[in-house]
């Protein structure tokens, strides 16, 4: 081999290296599919006037994608004889909202720009415009997103239980390249949507396994709980009850820090902000100052929608987010 073959090779695998960990890029699209994002916030919009809580879908379907191998359309899978997908986890299930709203996204894009546009990036459009139709703060969005082709429901244990104290959910977050301030910045995306009943009825009827009612919960706060999801003579609850997030699960603000600052929030993960100083003087300037925690969400969205990602020509675009290319 002469020098120059050597050098050649050399500047060939150096620009596949840089394919590989190519970045995100505001604007992906601009040359290959023009109306990419202005189709997605047409679809997000056509849902929410129907349906306000479909937003509050659209941003959990984004973080789940997310923090389960990645941001790479994972939980848009169908599950199939042989395979259990992430959407059908028990931490996912009949929570999740706002799938249809994708379908349809990706239908169109796929009649406008066949093959171009990445069921991951639709995810994440989608969760940007959901929070400003909410009336949070918007985000360019980083885009060159590509999909995968596994989802497993297994998986789903990265995805924090509402049971979590503060320290594991911190862990947890950590593991995923977020601060425990990003986390608490990005949980109050619970100032929007509602909870399943059973995700937190321990806490009104077996805490701690012993038939009572978490003593940190507001006891006012408790007993409309309890009105909302109430217990059979057998002591189950319907899996079909939900409550709503907080007084206002349509608009996006600080609210969710009020509330836990009150004790009035579902989840023991929420709570639990209040336990530590450090966690609670955050709690305290978010609840404090709105904009503060717009401007923080918006940012902290962007480093969520980071994670994991699949660039250049590792995985594929997807023609249908429910199923892989075969
Ligand atoms: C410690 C972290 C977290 C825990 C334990 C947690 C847990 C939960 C649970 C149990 C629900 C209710 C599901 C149901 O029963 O219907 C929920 C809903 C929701 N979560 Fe989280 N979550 C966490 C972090 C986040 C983050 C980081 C985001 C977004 C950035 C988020 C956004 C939402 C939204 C918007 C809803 C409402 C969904 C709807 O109305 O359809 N959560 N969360
Ligand atoms: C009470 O909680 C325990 C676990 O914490 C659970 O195994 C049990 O099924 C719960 N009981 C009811 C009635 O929900
Ligand atoms: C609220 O936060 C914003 C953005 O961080 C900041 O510019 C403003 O000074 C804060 N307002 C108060 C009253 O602290």
């Amino acid at each position: 081999m002469n020098l120059s073959v050597i050098f050649a090779s050399f500047m060939l695998l150096m620009s596949f290296r840089v394919l590989e960990t190519q970045q995100l890029e505001v604007g992906f699209y601009k040359t290959t599919c023009f109306s990419a994002e202005s189709i997605v916030r047409q679809e997000v919009e056509k849902a929410f006037f129907l349906n306000r809580g479909i937003a509050a879908g659209l941003i959990r379907l984004h973080f789940h994608d997310c923090f389960v191998r990645g941001c790479d359309g994972s939980i848009l899978i169908d599950s199939t004889a042989s395979n259990v997908a992430e959407k059908d986890s028990p931490a996912n299930g009949i929570s999740l909202r706002g799938l249809e709203v994708i379908d349809r996204a990706k239908a169109r894009l796929e009649a406008t720009c066949k093959g171009v546009v990445s069921c991951a990036d639709i995810l994440a459009f989608a969760a940007r415009d959901a929070t400003e139709l909410t009336r949070g703060m918007g985000w360019s969005v980083p885009a060159g997103r590509r999909d995968g082709r596994v989802s497993l429901a297994a998986e789903t244990v990265d995805l924090p239980p509402p049971t979590f104290n503060v320290d594991q959910a911190t862990q947890l977050f950590m593991r995923k390249g977020l601060s425990q301030e990003e986390m608490i910045i990005l949980l109050g995306a619970h100032s929007v949507g509602r909870s399943h009943c059973t995700s937190f009825s321990d806490r009104l009827y077996n805490f701690s396994q012993t038939s009572s009612q978490d003593p940190s919960l507001d006891p006012r706060f408790a007993r409309f709980l309890k009105a909302l999801c109430p217990q059979d003579r057998q002591g189950n609850i319907n899996p079909n009850l939900v409550v709503p997030m907080n007084g206002s699960p349509n608009l996006q603000d600080n609210s969710y820090y009020a509330d836990i600052l009150k004790h009035r929030v579902v989840f023991t993960s929420d709570e639990t902000l209040n336990s530590n100083s450090e966690t609670l003087s955050l709690v305290n300037e978010y609840a404090s100052n709105n904009t503060d925690w717009l401007v923080n969400f918006a940012q902290a969205m962007v480093k969520l929608s980071m994670i994991g990602v699949l660039t250049g020509t590792a995985g594929e675009i997807r023609s249908n987010c429910r199923v892989t290319n075969s």
